[in-house]
């Protein structure tokens, strides 16, 4: 596991409030943010959470998990990335949950964005951008996404927490992210694209091998 991981998660773990509601994402760097909290043995009103394994973890840890619908707006979000350019746009999707971590992201005043030093890049597309699908437009969609100049890979995976599919496009490279989000997006039968340009990260944490944590904001 590159070391800058547990470094940030630990690092995000001490910007945390007590007795606030936190939204929570997911991901191998969110798991051990979590772990990072608990460890803190801070207090939280509760949590919400992008995704069914970060409720699960959460609540092994003691913590309320709470239904977005019943807290409002949210202060702070905390999740993590496949790729983070210098404008602070993502690509999210790897694991699966960027449908939920949009919401919530949305829903939130403050996004933090955790990652380690090897999810930074100049131009987002190397890491396949995931497309959530409703299943009988999958076909269509992965049409459409080829026009769009790219390979879209159906993912063999369980459905999402949504009920739905994902395809891994490869091959774009991704200039003007946010004309990219709106074009995807509009695409009938997309659910989400996992690019974060219209709501992206506002601050950012980059964890590196030797334990440093770096931190901007845009
Ligand atoms: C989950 O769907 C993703 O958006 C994650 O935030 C992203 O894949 C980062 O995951 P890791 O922290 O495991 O690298």
């Amino acid at each position: 596991m590159h070391k800058g991981k547990l470094a940030v998660a630990q690092a995000a773990a001490e910007l945390v409030q007590p007795d606030t509601i936190l939204g929570v994402g997911s991901g191998s760097t969110v798991n051990l943010f979590i772990e990072a909290l608990a460890a803190r043995n801070i207090k939280l009103e509760g949590a919400v959470a992008s995704s069914e394994a970060s409720a699960k973890l959460l609540q092994q840890h003691g913590f309320d998990v709470l239904d977005l619908n019943m807290t409002g707006g949210l202060d702070l979000y905390i999740d993590g990335a496949d790729e983070v350019n210098k404008e602070m746009h993502l690509i999210k999707g790897g694991g699966g949950a960027l449908t939920r971590e949009k919401i919530v992201a949305a829903a939130s005043k403050h996004f933090i964005c955790i990652v380690d030093n090897s999810k930074q890049v100049d131009v987002l597309g190397e890491f396949p951008l995931p497309v959530e699908v409703i299943p009988m437009a999958r076909s269509y969609v992965a049409r459409e996404i080829v026009k769009l100049g790219a390979d879209p890979e159906f993912r063999e995976a369980p459905r999402t927490d949504n009920g739905n599919q994902i395809l891994d496009c490869v091959g774009f490279k991704i200039i003007d992210a946010l004309t990219m989000e709106n074009t995807i997006n509009n695409i009938v039968g997309v659910v989400t694209v996992g690019l974060f340009a219209a709501r992206p990260a506002d601050q950012l944490l980059v964890g590196y091998e030797d334990g440093r944590v770096e931190s901007s904001s845009r």
